[in-house]
């Protein structure tokens, strides 16, 4: 892997020293950081100091005229793999949703073409701010990637969600952004489930849950991104199929096993979708109506097919690598390893949804697979699936540690 080199913006807050700390680490992972320190930024740490720790010129001024005949602002800001913002203030965040070009960071984050990462660090209440919130949404939506903030003691006495992440799930993040897209699993076919499954009751009324789809269409995006061919089979939810993925809309668990072995054979199957355990007996043709004198319906149930489980244990056209996910709320790796053995897949992606991970934005997972446990740090949904379809690719190219795929 050739050197990897990232633009650091270092906004003006307290938890800029700790900036210090994450260019040392960069660096001794063999990651360059050519360094923009705002104004409100030198109130917190010295240009002098970031020099001498990332060993380059640091860049503050718009108008500076040495600056601008070494290397323009609008070169600066594609001169990086990867632009990060660090501390990025809720002034600076504020700016970039406006597309504010009055300062050297502001204008460069305008003029850039390159992926963005968002490491907030703010005061609980400028955090939680409707104006902060709002622009975080809005960066996200533009395609920034931002950060959660973590929840704790601040350096002005408060106590809440607000804190700069810790530098190694800083630099973890940086890392998965880093990472190239070789394409290694180019004619691979891979089969991907997602969203909730909806059992209706009558023409109006059903059985479902909140899965929002994002972690199962991010797993589709990034094994496109590897070059797989994806099928993505997906309950009802409202969002766009991925650039390069095939989807398959379904309603049912019915539904949905009928369209993951149609689209057999494949390599690869994840099971991500959150399936109804069961469906009502009978769908009623009409609306059912008020029965009046408070009698309300019965409602039978039916167990539906365990969808994972039965792709596990297909005799014919088995995909090579079989990947289950486990949600729990409590001794979630004892459980997950028994998931592994009683559905039959290769793979369990194991998440621990008693805190904000549902519907959330951010996960923190345990790969159980037969070679043991290999727990990730808290990261972006989108970070998990990239470094999900790393391991794939890896295991597909036979240097995953100890894993041995069903024949191919
Ligand atoms: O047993 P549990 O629902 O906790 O298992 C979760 C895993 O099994 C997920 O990968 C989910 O997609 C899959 N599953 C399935 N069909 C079902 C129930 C769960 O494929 N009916």
């Amino acid at each position: 892997m050739s050197a990897k080199r990232i633009l650091l913006v270092i906004g003006g807050g307290i938890a800029a020293y700790k900036s210090l700390e994450l260019i040392r680490e960069l660096g001794r992972r063999g990651i360059g950081a050519r360094v923009i320190l705002t104004k409100a930024g030198t109130e917190f740490v010295t240009p002098l100091s970031v020099a001498a720790l990332s060993g380059e010129k640091v860049y503050t001024e718009l108008f500076s005229l040495t600056d601008e005949t070494e290397m323009g602002h609008i070169e600066l800001s594609r001169s990086a793999d990867l632009v990060v913002v660090c501390p990025a203030t809720a002034d600076l965040m504020a700016k970039a949703v406006h597309g504010h070009a009055n300062d050297l960071a502001s204008t460069t984050l305008l003029a850039t073409d390159k992926p963005v990462l968002m490491v907030p660090a703010m005061n609980v209440r400028m955090w939680q701010h409707g104006a902060t919130q709002r622009n975080i949404a809005q960066l996200r939506a533009d395609g920034v990637t931002v950060m959660e903030p973590d929840v704790g003691p601040m350096a002005c006495g408060e106590f809440g969600p607000g804190r700069l992440p810790d530098v190694p799930r800083i630099v973890a993040q940086i890392e998965a952004m880093l990472r190239p897209r070789q394409k290694r699993l180019a004619g691979r076919h891979a089969l991907v489930t997602a969203g909730p499954t909806r059992e209706p009751l009558d023409p109006v009324r059903y059985i479902s849950n909140h899965s929002s789809g994002k972690q199962g269409y991010s797993i589709a995006a990034a094994l496109a991104a590897e070059g797989a061919r994806v099928t993505l089979v997906s309950g009802p939810v409202s969002l766009p199929a991925p650039e390069g993925v095939t989807l398959v809309k379904v309603e049912t668990a019915r539904e949905m096993l009928k369209a993951c072995e149609d689209a057999l054979p494949a390599d690869i199957f994840i099971s991500v979708a959150a399936v109804a355990d069961w469906r009502p007996v009978k769908a009623a043709d009409k609306k059912l109506k008020l029965k009046g004198e408070g009698k309300s319906p019965a409602i039978e149930l039916a167990e539906n097919p365990d969808i994972l489980r039965t792709i596990s244990h297909k005799k014919k056209k088995r995909p090579a690598l079989v990947i289950g996910f486990a949600a729990e709320t409590h001794d979630l790796e004892r459980h997950a390893s028994e998931k592994l053995a009683r559905k039959g897949c290769d793979w369990i992606v194991a998440n621990d949804v008693s805190g904000d991970v549902m519907g959330g934005l951010e996960n923190e997972i345990a790969l159980i697979t037969q070679a043991g446990i290999d727990r990730w740090p808290r990261m972006p949904k989108e970070a998990v699936s990239a470094r999900l379809a790393e391991k794939i690719a890896e295991a597909f190219a036979g240097d995953a540690d100890g894993l041995s795929l069903a024949a191919e």
